[in-house]
């Protein structure tokens, strides 16, 4: 159309006039085409459905970590039998972990737990049993308590990590006898494992419990027949235990004759570890969800 003007003048008129025609042709179709594109995508927008019945698309989720899991079962069971939890410093006193627990410097103990020491008088806590003296001290009897959490050892092995967590428990009333820590103990462990299991104390020592055992579970592998889990004795090892020593109770000033109790105490990793037959103490930590997804 711009180079009509080129045109001799006596032939414009015909070549405009087929130019003009050929311009509004071509808009025409282009305007055409553009309504019926317009017209196909609202059609297809009106017939878009949504199936609602369609499963959804599985959203990955995270979920507790197993100890994490375990720890609050474990509590909510003693939580039915009228525990309640309670918490104390991981970096604690050399009094609250040792002394008032009637472990006196010199003691073997002390070595045999291998104690990070923070300071001179300060320590990583190298088990749960602390938190006893701080509950006592801080409200009188009748006491019932759990307290879970993380203590520390310089041990490193395939059943020993240098952090790991326990399960303290203790419970001091006017009437409270040995009978009472077997009825809670074998509740636990029936209610822990979902299995009609039977326990056993072994006579052991411990400085602040007298007397003091050890406590075995059947072994619930093999039912006691004997396995390589129980390393064929039929009995697993659970946790210490025993009847609060007077000399415990000097210390945070609760009267031996009016008062007594027991205590416990017990890993979680194995706790988790005889349920799920977990053969190394370093998947709990390693944060490999191949590990962390099947629980
Ligand atoms: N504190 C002990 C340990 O870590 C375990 C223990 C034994 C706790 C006997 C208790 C008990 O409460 O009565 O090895």
């Amino acid at each position: 159309m711009k180079e009509l003007g080129r045109v001799p003048p006596a032939e414009r008129p015909a070549i405009g006039a087929a130019t003009n025609r050929v311009k509004q042709e071509i808009e025409a179709r282009v305007a055409a085409k553009l309504a019926e594109l317009d017209a196909a995508a609202a059609r297809a927008d009106l017939a878009r459905t949504v199936d609602i019945t369609m499963p959804a698309r599985p959203v990955p989720r995270g979920h507790l970590h197993l100890l994490t899991q375990v720890r609050q079962e474990a509590v909510a069971i003693f939580a039915e039998l009228g525990f309640a939890v309670a918490e104390g410093p991981q970096i604690e006193t050399d009094w609250h972990t040792f002394e008032a627990l009637a472990i006196p410097k010199d003691h073997p103990a002390r070595d045999m737990q291998d104690t990070f020491y923070v300071a001179d008088e300060i320590v990583l806590r190298t088990h749960t049993s602390p938190v006893q003296i701080r509950t006592m001290l801080a409200g009188k009897p009748p006491i019932r308590i759990v307290a879970p959490g993380v203590v520390y050892r310089r041990d490193d092995d395939p059943t020993h990590s240098p952090m790991f967590t326990q399960l303290e428990g203790l419970a001091v009333d006017t009437d409270i006898s040995f009978a009472d820590l077997k009825g809670v103990l074998l509740h636990f462990v029936r209610r822990f494992y979902d299995q009609d299991l039977a326990i056993r104390f072994r006579p052991s020592y411990f400085q602040f419990v007298e007397p003091g055992a050890e406590v075995d579970m059947q072994c619930r592998f093999c039912m006691g027949r004997g396995c390589r889990l129980c390393k064929h004795t039929g009995w697993l090892e659970i946790g210490g235990s025993g009847v609060v020593d007077p000399a415990v109770f000097a210390h945070v000033g609760i009267d031996p004759e009016a008062y007594s109790g027991f205590a416990f105490g017990m890993g979680l990793e194995r706790m988790a570890m005889l349920r799920h037959d977990v053969t190394d103490i370093k998947y709990y930590y390693e944060g490999d969800l191949r590990f962390l997804e099947q629980f």
